[in-house]
């Protein structure tokens, strides 16, 4: 079994270097999700992103990749099948370092309800999926952005937490998360009655400038990088969290251990999205 710097290694030298135009290459060629969910590069293969794609598709978009909801349910039977069939052979074999393994042999969730059993998976996938890759876009482009920036990572390669926490922060990947009031409650001022639907905007959390200075630049030296809410708060703060900073890290130290540069050539394709701030293709030419 590969580690996890092992698996980075062997995507990341796949990667074909000085070639224009690489629509999606950092979105799409490092899905890490599957990283952490498989024990096997041939597992990663099957466990396309397209899966994550259709779940958080908005079917309005101009260019949505599925026009239905029943398209969407189509698309949900196959991926339940995949993971009933992967989850079978998990809870069969020996327990092993990944996250269906670990799901199955544990006394809390191996005896799921099927609804339990996709929500779980759904979440996983488009939780652990969409948020990382979109901040290892964005960090891309916060650093060809900020030379200034990118220079001083390359002099201190300690900076790399630092630099993870900043991309979380400044692109804020999942946007909002919407909630139901268990109680009345005042908020500067503003009442708000118990079982009210509301929104939590983290990625304006994250640029509140009495509480981030100098919220709108990108900087890795912050006093402080981690203190942001990109991975929500309360109760259901992101369980993925050390897990993202982890493949983020070690994806980086790759990087640089590679001197692997990139110049960003265009303007991303974004997505049409109220909650993940994804970004579909961003041209980049790879310099080593
Ligand atoms: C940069 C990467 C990531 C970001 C920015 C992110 C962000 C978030 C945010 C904002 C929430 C909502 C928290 C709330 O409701 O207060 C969340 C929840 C969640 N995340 Fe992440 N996440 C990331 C990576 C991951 C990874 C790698 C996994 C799994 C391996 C994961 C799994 C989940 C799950 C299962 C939840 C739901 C938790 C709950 O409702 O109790 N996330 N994440």
């Amino acid at each position: 079994m590969l580690s996890l710097h092992g698996k980075h290694s062997v995507i990341i030298s796949r990667i074909p270097v000085m070639q224009n135009g690489l629509g999606g290459v950092m979105t799409r060629h490092f899905p890490d999700f599957e990283l952490t969910y498989c024990s096997s590069l041939q597992e990663l293969t099957l466990l396309q992103l397209r899966r994550a794609d259709v779940i958080i598709a908005d079917i309005r978009a101009p260019d949505a990749i599925i026009k239905s909801e029943e398209e969407r349910m189509k698309h949900f039977g196959d991926m339940a099948a995949y993971f009933r069939a992967l989850w079978d052979r998990r809870s069969k074999e020996s327990p092993k370092f990944d996250l269906v393994s670990m799901l199955a042999h544990s006394e809390v969730n191996k005896n799921m309800t099927p609804m339990e059993f996709l929500g779980t998976l759904t979440l996983l996938i488009v939780g652990g999926n969409d948020t990382t890759r979109n901040t290892m876009t964005a960090a891309v482009m916060g650093l060809n952005e900020n030379p200034e920036q990118d220079a001083l990572l390359r002099s201190k390669p300690e900076l790399i937490p630092a630099l993870v926490a900043e991309a979380v922060r400044y692109h804020t990947p999942l946007m909002h998360m919407r909630r139901t009031t268990t109680a009345d409650v005042e908020l500067r001022g503003r009442k708000i009655a118990k079982g009210s639907k509301v929104v939590m905007w983290y990625i304006s959390g994250n640029r509140d400038e009495e509480r981030i200075e100098d919220p709108d630049s990108f900087r890795i030296d912050r006093n402080k990088p981690r203190q942001h809410i990109g991975f929500g708060s309360g109760v259901h703060r992101c369980v993925g969290e050390r897990v993202a900073e982890l493949q983020l890290r070690i994806l980086w130290e790759e990087i640089l251990t590679r001197d692997m540069r990139f110049e960003v050539l265009g303007q991303p394709k974004r997505l049409y999205s109220h909650l993940i701030r994804g970004l579909l293709t961003l041209p980049v030419r790879i310099i080593n």
